[in-house]
């Protein structure tokens, strides 16, 4: 927990209580998840295929004008006295990793979107983000979501100092699941290279490794984050905590050169 604590010293993230992991799986039935996957995804394909013929070129343009806005946000934020994203995301949005400060260059906009709004109804709870995302308008939610959005993938961080046994391991999870505690293959979900698909699951190739973990072990111990992390909940009851760790490790450490399609 350590880089949780250094996470907390750099940005005054919030208190949280290091819970402990419980050990036993999450009383559902693995079928239960597919079935809802497996509709969830088709659901998605169908999104996407009306997003390409209904023209999704209009949201693609996401004028200029937008996007100069959120960055000037991100630059220097809306209130005085209170820094912008920049200050703890970094302008070009590729964050602090080793401190568990999310990436976000590279996410998209709709998903941006969400999770400001979450932050700022408090149904994300975080004490780092919630005052952040509560001073913006609905239109300067739009426009940072657009400016992040728009930029390319930062340069891939160097590969962190990981045993190479547990980026391995986290491989094996990403691309497998595990049939023993009936854990889903999160590249189901997340797609091969960790891209993400469309607009139901973010991209997590590269992600920041003590964010990951603790993303999954606010969902092993029950938490929902926000309505869509009810996937994330039923997935993650079924990882233990050396998984976790593993699967962290190998996202965090997966390199642009291997994911592009
Ligand atoms: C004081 C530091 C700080 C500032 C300033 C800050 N953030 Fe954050 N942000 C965080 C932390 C910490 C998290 C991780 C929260 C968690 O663990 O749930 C985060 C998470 C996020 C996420 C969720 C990312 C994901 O992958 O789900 C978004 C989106 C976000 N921030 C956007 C912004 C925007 C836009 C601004 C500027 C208006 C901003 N942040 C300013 C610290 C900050
Ligand atoms: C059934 C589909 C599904 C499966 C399987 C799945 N995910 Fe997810 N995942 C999602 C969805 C949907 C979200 C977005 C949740 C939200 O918006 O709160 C998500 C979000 C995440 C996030 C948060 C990213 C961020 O930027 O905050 C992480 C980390 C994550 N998943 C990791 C994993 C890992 C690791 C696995 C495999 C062990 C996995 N997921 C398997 C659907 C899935």
């Amino acid at each position: 927990m350590r880089t949780i604590a250094a996470a907390r010293h750099r940005c005054h993230c919030e208190e949280r209580s290091d819970e402990a992991i419980p050990r036993a799986g999450w009383p559902r039935r693995n079928a239960e998840y597919r079935t809802t996957c497996s509709a969830f995804q088709v659901g998605t394909l169908l999104l996407l295929a009306g997003i390409v013929i209904g023209g999704a070129p209009a949201a693609a343009h996401a004028d200029s004008a937008e996007v100069a806005a959120g960055r000037a946000i991100a630059a220097d934020g809306v209130a005085p006295g209170r820094p912008g994203c920049a200050a703890c995301h970094m302008q070009d949005g590729s964050g602090q990793p080793d401190v568990g400060i999310p990436r976000l260059a590279g996410l998209t906009a709709p998903y941006l979107l969400d999770q400001l709004n979450y932050f700022a109804s408090g149904l994300r709870q975080n004490a780092a983000m919630g005052p952040y995302a509560r001073m913006l308008t609905p239109a300067q939610q739009q426009q940072v979501a657009a400016y992040f959005a728009s930029l390319p993938l930062p340069q891939a961080p160097e590969p962190p100092d990981f045993r190479a046994t547990q980026v391995s391991r986290g491989r094996t999870v990403f691309l497998n699941g595990d049939e023993r505690t009936n854990l889903l293959a999160c590249a189901l979900c997340h797609g091969p290279t960790a891209l993400g698909v469309g607009d139901f699951s973010p991209d997590l190739g590269g992600q920041s490794g003590p964010y990951i973990e603790e993303q999954l072990t606010h969902w092993h111990a029950g938490g929902l984050r926000d309505p869509k992390g009810a996937f994330m909940r039923a997935e993650a009851g079924h990882l233990t905590s050396a998984d976790i760790e593993a699967v962290a490790a190998y996202l965090a450490s997966l390199q642009d050169t291997e994911r592009k399609p």
